[in-house]
């Protein structure tokens, strides 16, 4: 006897060996798992393109400066792949001859950049990131879901590679397996022939115990894999936006009037909490700012309009103001306005706003986005852990250099690297370097 049917001999070859007899369902189920992880490749990539190149301008569900993605392929001339290509690599030449997207140009002003670099596959696969994103929100949706949108961390992202080729890994010996045991009964069959031997009915495949625990194993596995993500992104609220109790808007305050986000946001400069603005610093303005004239229309989320003028007279019913002639302001009838907090980190990470606007010199928009965009603040990053890490692991400080007394002073403790950065065995100073991924600097 073969060493392959002696392996497959412990197994029980009666039961085992003749599951999934006909091999056109095999091959229906290889074409079947292969289909999905080609998918699933599809759309990770999508995913770290759409984030790179379009994510700036575009979500899947929301306008940002552009249009929402979701259900591209039925709006306009998307249908035809064909054409997305044409528009993706170079939208101006488009739209000069396409009246649809003309008529887009005009709802949203902006105009979109080219990315003649894109090839075709790599927009197939932005496509097929938006299709399964949107879907999955679908999902999400139907259960109750929080509009919490891609939860998957950047940090997850590595272990959702992971997961990848893990799963891979697992396809192909599934297709070893499938193999032997095929080529298995194949030879037990024409042996049978051979010696005339007459084998009972074979057992139909949903009845054979081996294959039923092979399914059970599986389904725990990928069940584990789900409830175990979805444990971890627990609390976790990207592109959550909440109603507020007044319609206040930052695109009219920190976009179209310029007003700087620490004039309002002071506290980030100086200490860990950026926090929000009392209302006398409103007051500044608005004791003489009744009216709202010269802004943007402006629309809540389901696109009513919104009216400015009543959305001020709401601040003055909550600071106890009276506009006008003969203007009083009786401070005994204010009330405090009860913002919802947006972003929230778990009570055990510490993070400390001075440190990173001051002494990291790190943008507000690179970790909360275009507010200056936003009508509704929304919760633009994951404020996931893998999200802390992987900007810490690329960010250089402010490094002091000995030479022109420039940067960061704090840094000159620092001997060891002002020697290697001497003798060039290292040309930065990465936030890891200085200890930003040590779990006791984020976590109490
Ligand atoms: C600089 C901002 C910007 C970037 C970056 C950007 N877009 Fe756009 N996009 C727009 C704007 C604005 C429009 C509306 C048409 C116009 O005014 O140009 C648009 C329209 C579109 C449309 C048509 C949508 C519809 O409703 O029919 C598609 C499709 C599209 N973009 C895909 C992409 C993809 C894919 C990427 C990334 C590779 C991308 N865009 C990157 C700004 C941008
Ligand atoms: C005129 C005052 C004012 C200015 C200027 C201003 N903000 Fe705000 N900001 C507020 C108020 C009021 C809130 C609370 C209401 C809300 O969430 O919309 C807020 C909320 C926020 C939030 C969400 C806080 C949360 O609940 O998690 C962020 C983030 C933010 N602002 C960032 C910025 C940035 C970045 C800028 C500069 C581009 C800026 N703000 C400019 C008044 C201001
Ligand atoms: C530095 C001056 C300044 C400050 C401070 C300021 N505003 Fe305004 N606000 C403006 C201007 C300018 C407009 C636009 C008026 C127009 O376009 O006619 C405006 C418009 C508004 C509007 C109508 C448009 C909209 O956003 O819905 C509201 C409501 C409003 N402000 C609320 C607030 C609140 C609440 C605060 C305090 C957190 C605040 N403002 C602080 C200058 C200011
Ligand atoms: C390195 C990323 C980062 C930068 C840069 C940053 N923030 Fe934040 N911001 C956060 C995180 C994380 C939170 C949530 C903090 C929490 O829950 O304790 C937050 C919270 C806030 C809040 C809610 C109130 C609070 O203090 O918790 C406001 C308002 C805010 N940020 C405004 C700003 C402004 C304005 C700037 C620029 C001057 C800025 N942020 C720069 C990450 C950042
Ligand atoms: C966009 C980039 C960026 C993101 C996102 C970011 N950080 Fe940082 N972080 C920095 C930079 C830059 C510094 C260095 C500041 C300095 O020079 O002292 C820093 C420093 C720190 C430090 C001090 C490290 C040390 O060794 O002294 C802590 C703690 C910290 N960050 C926590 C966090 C937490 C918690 C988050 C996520 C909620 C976060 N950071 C997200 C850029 C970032
Ligand atoms: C740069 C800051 C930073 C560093 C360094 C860091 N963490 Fe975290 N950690 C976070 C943040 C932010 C969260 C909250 C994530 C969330 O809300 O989902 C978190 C959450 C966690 C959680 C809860 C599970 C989860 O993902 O929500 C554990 C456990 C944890 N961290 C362990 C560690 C350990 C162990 C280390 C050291 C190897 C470490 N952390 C280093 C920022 C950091």
């Amino acid at each position: 006897m073969l060493p392959i049917q002696e392996i497959f001999h412990i197994l029980d070859p009666k039961e085992s060996m003749i599951f999934l007899k006909p091999i056109a369902k095999r091959v229906a189920l290889i074409g079947f798992l292969f289909f999905i992880s080609y998918t699933t490749v599809l759309a990770q990539d999508g995913k770290q393109l759409f984030q790179a190149n379009c994510q700036s301008c575009h979500a899947v569900d929301k306008v940002v400066v552009g249009p929402a993605l979701e259900g591209l392929e039925s709006r306009g001339p998307w249908s035809d792949r064909k054409e997305l290509y044409k528009w993706v690599h170079n939208p101006p030449g488009y739209m000069a001859s396409n009246a649809y997207t003309q008529g887009l140009k005009a709802q949203y002003g902006a105009l979109m950049t080219p990315f003649p670099q894109l090839t075709d596959p790599q927009i197939d696969a932005i496509v097929s990131y938006i299709n399964t994103s949107a879907s999955d929100k679908a999902k999400g949706a139907t259960t109750g879901g929080e509009p919490s949108g891609d939860k998957a961390a950047a940090g997850e992202q590595q272990s959702g590679n992971g997961g990848l080729i893990f799963g891979i890994v697992s396809l192909v010996l599934a297709i070893v397996a499938f193999i032997l045991m095929q080529v298995n009964s194949s030879l037990k069959k024409l042996s049978d022939d051979k010696e005339n031997i007459v084998r009972p009915e074979a057992v139909p495949f949903y009845r054979n115990k081996i294959y039923i625990a092979f399914v059970a194993i599986l389904l725990f596995i990928v069940g584990g894999y789900f409830v175990g993500k979805g444990a971890i992104g627990l609390g976790r609220q990207e592109g959550y936006q909440p109603k507020q109790p007044i319609y206040y808007s930052h695109k009219v305050h920190a976009g179209v009037n310029q007003i700087n986000c620490l004039y309002c946001h002071g506290n980030a400069w100086e200490s860990k909490h950026a926090a929000i603005p009392s209302l006398n610093i409103c007051m500044n303005c608005h004791k003489a700012i009744n009216t709202y004239e010269k802004g943007p229309k402006l629309y809540d989320e389901d696109h009513n309009e919104i009216n400015g003028t009543a959305e001020i007279q709401k601040l003055y019913s909550y600071t106890g103001f009276k506009p006008g002639p003969g203007a009083v302001w009786d401070p005994s009838k204010a009330k405090p306005i009860a913002w919802v907090k947006i972003h929230n980190l778990p009570d055990h990470v510490y993070f400390n706003h001075s440190q990173h606007v001051r002494a990291g010199k790190v943008q507000c928009q690179t970790c909360h986005g275009p507010i200056q965009e936003m009508d509704e603040v929304r919760q633009f990053a994951k404020l996931s852990m893998g999200w802390c890490i992987n900007c810490h692991r690329e960010s250089k400080v402010d490094f002091y250099n000995k030479k022109d007394s420039s940067g960061n002073k704090f840094y000159s403790i620092y001997e060891k690297f002002h020697n290697d950065l001497k003798n060039g065995k290292m040309d930065s100073v990465t936030v890891k370097d200085i200890g930003g991924t040590e779990c006791q600097k984020c976590h109490y």
